[in-house]
């Protein structure tokens, strides 16, 4: 099987570019600077001289608070961009696999998301992101949440950095629930869904669900730190993009395709600080 992937220099596109390469997998890997998504003709150009049986799209406009004033670029990259690769698949018959957002439910679920519920974003950057999954929506989305990869700034990095710089206590928001997710663990999901042609919509995140206060915790708690973690509110944290309360999604779907359970994020961030020191 080929497999091109876009935004390859990202924090998924190279975990997984690294993961297909390692299994000898014929790779057309292009980051940014090889290749614009929401350049139409670009798109169309690369995959038909390609032609690649499946094309993963790892490009985005991630910048979640930004966003809230650059709408427009946020859906160039996030929307349109994403038609100009459906178009070309197509021509090709390649398989898309689109990756998507927990950020585009609005997070008043008592329980953890189907692949069905109904989304209702609350950020400009989960519009722009349910946009994309509309126009991908007869290939492949793999929705996803809270990411950590060695390949970019993240949540454990951040909190590592706070803990470098002496912050003590550190106060992390505990009234916000999700799932986080190692990337090379993503990537390996995103390889078998594919291999699999699963269609429409597929949630991977790794297990359990938690909050950022626990995350962070655990982070503390592996790295051996002394420092103090003390939860607050997010009205004590305001930020530009309002975010989901809760966005736990559920892998059902996932696990019934598959018949494999969700790694464990607590695993990925033992090997992630192993790894990024
Ligand atoms: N990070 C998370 O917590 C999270 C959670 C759920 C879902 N996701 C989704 O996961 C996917 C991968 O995200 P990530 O965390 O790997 O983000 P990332 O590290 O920001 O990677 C995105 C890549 O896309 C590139 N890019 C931006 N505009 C582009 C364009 N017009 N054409 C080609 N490439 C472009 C970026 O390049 P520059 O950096 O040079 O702009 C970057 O290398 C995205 O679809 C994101 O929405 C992320």
């Amino acid at each position: 099987m080929k497999w091109l992937i876009t935004g390859a220099a990202g924090m998924v596109g190279t975990d997984l570019r690294n993961e297909l390469a390692s299994r000898g997998e014929d790779v057309v890997a292009l980051a940014k600077s090889d290749l614009d998504i929401a350049n139409r003709d670009e798109v169309l150009r690369f995959v038909t001289d390609a032609r690649p049986d499946f094309i993963v799209n790892c490009a985005a406009y991630t910048k979640v608070d930004l966003a809230e004033t650059e709408e427009s670029l946020a859906n160039a990259i996030n929307g349109s961009a994403v038609e100009f690769l459906v178009e070309a698949a197509d021509r090709v018959d390649a398989q898309l696999v689109q990756i998507s957002t927990d950020f585009v439910f609005d997070g008043s679920s008592q329980r953890p998301y189907d692949v069905n519920d109904p989304t209702a974003p609350l950020s400009a950057y989960g519009r722009s992101k349910l946009i994309g999954e509309q126009a991908a929506a007869r290939h492949t989305v793999v929705r996803t949440s809270w990411l950590f990869g060695i390949h970019g700034n993240n949540f454990v990095e951040a909190i590592r950095n706070q803990i470098r710089k002496g912050t003590n206590p550190l106060r992390v928001v505990n009234d916000q629930r999700g799932r986080p997710t190692y990337t090379p663990h993503l990537a390996r999901a995103i390889i078998r869904i594919a291999n699999l042609g699963a269609r429409g919509v597929v949630h991977y995140a790794d297990e359990p669900e938690c909050t950022w206060f626990d995350f962070a915790c655990a982070i503390n708690e592996e790295l051996g730190s002394p420092v103090q973690i003390e939860p607050v509110t997010s009205e004590q944290f305001v930020r530009p993009a309002k975010r989901p309360a809760y966005s736990v999604l559920s892998t059902e779907r996932y696990e019934r395709l598959t018949g494999v359970r969700p790694d464990s994020w607590r695993d990925g961030l033992r090997e992630y600080l192993s790894l990024r020191t």
